[in-house]
């Protein structure tokens, strides 16, 4: 069945890019959130991007208008009833999604796809959770979704085939490239991104090098983007933290174990750009 019109549960930092990036590939899109000042929240985010891509040059501003047109938010979740796939982008929380996924299940025609964006909890127990396996996958979308070229489709013993040809049928027309992976904590990008993340944060809290020799020595030296101690604030330090107990929960392996440093600074709320601080004060453009 291919997909026409598309649901996006969570209109936050990763639920406003994937329902951003749908509509403005000309999908009809539906985006719920859980009160109108977050919606609102997100919505100006879409806006936003969209304007400094016109800004830029990058976007005519008649693609704006066109993309916004597109999009629909929500707050009531049976809104997305007629939607021929459902992104869950909601937080980070097993017990939550399971309870989403179920209400979704309950709402929306058989034949739709149900899909989770998350980074680290299992496709398979939220697959659990629905009457239909088959129909349930992973789509892991990365930071910033409209600029990062990726999506992890993920695959449990259940999906069909038909699943992932539809799902990735839909993410190669919102001009992603598809990798497929198997339902393991992580998929492929955060089984190698998070210890290399963590282990940065271990070189820091040792003493070995400053913030900004680490974060150049792996921009300069391996011509990564940013530094892993910018990323951990642009992902978010309780996003990685979170991840990481996930992670070491499944595998028990220290790689993925939080280094103390972590732990503390998620603790005093220093949890990177969203917060205003991390590794960086974010209140100063760049970041210092
Ligand atoms: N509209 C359209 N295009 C825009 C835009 C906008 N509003 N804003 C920026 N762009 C374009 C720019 O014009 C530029 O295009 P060009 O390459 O053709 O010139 C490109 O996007 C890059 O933008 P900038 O020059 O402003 O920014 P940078 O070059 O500094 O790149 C970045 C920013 C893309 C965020 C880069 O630093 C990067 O790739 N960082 C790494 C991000 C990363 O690793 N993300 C994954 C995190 S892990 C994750 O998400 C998984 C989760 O489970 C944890």
């Amino acid at each position: 069945m291919p997909i026409r019109n598309v649901g996006v549960v969570g209109c936050g930092l990763m639920g406003s890019g994937i329902a951003q990036v749908s509509a403005q590939a000309g999908f009809p899109t539906k985006v719920r959130e859980i009160s109108p000042a977050l919606l609102e929240k997100g919505m100006g985010a879409i806006r936003r991007f969209l304007q400094g891509g016109v800004d830029k040059g990058k976007l005519a501003a008649a693609d704006m208008e066109k993309t916004l047109a597109n999009l629909h938010g929500t707050v009531r979740l049976e809104d997305l009833a007629d939607c021929d796939l459902v992104i869950e982008a909601a937080a980070e929380s097993l017990s939550l999604k399971r309870e989403l996924f179920a209400e979704l299940d309950r709402t929306c025609r058989p034949e739709a796809l149900l899909a989770s964006n998350t980074s680290s909890l299992s496709i398979t127990e939220l697959a659990t959770a629905t009457r239909r396996p088959g129909r349930f996958l992973g789509l892991h979308f990365f930071n910033p979704v409209p600029l990062m070229k990726l999506v992890e489709v993920v695959k449990t013993l259940e999906t069909t085939a038909e699943t992932l040809g539809d799902a990735s049928a839909w993410c190669r027309a919102i001009g992603k490239t598809v990798v497929t992976v198997g339902d393991s904590t992580g998929f492929v990008v955060n089984r190698l991104l998070v210890p290399y993340m963590l282990d940065a944060i271990r070189v820091y809290e040792q003493g070995l090098a400053s913030r900004d020799d680490i974060d150049n020595a792996m921009k300069l030296g391996c011509g990564y983007p940013m530094g892993p101690l910018l990323l951990g604030d642009y992902v978010g330090l309780d996003t990685t933290y979170s991840i990481s107990q996930i992670m070491f929960d499944e595998f028990k392996e220290p790689r993925f174990a939080a280094p103390p440093l972590l732990r503390r600074m998620v603790l005093a709320g220093r949890h990177g750009r969203k917060s205003g601080r991390g590794f960086y004060d974010w209140s100063t453009n760049p970041p210092s």
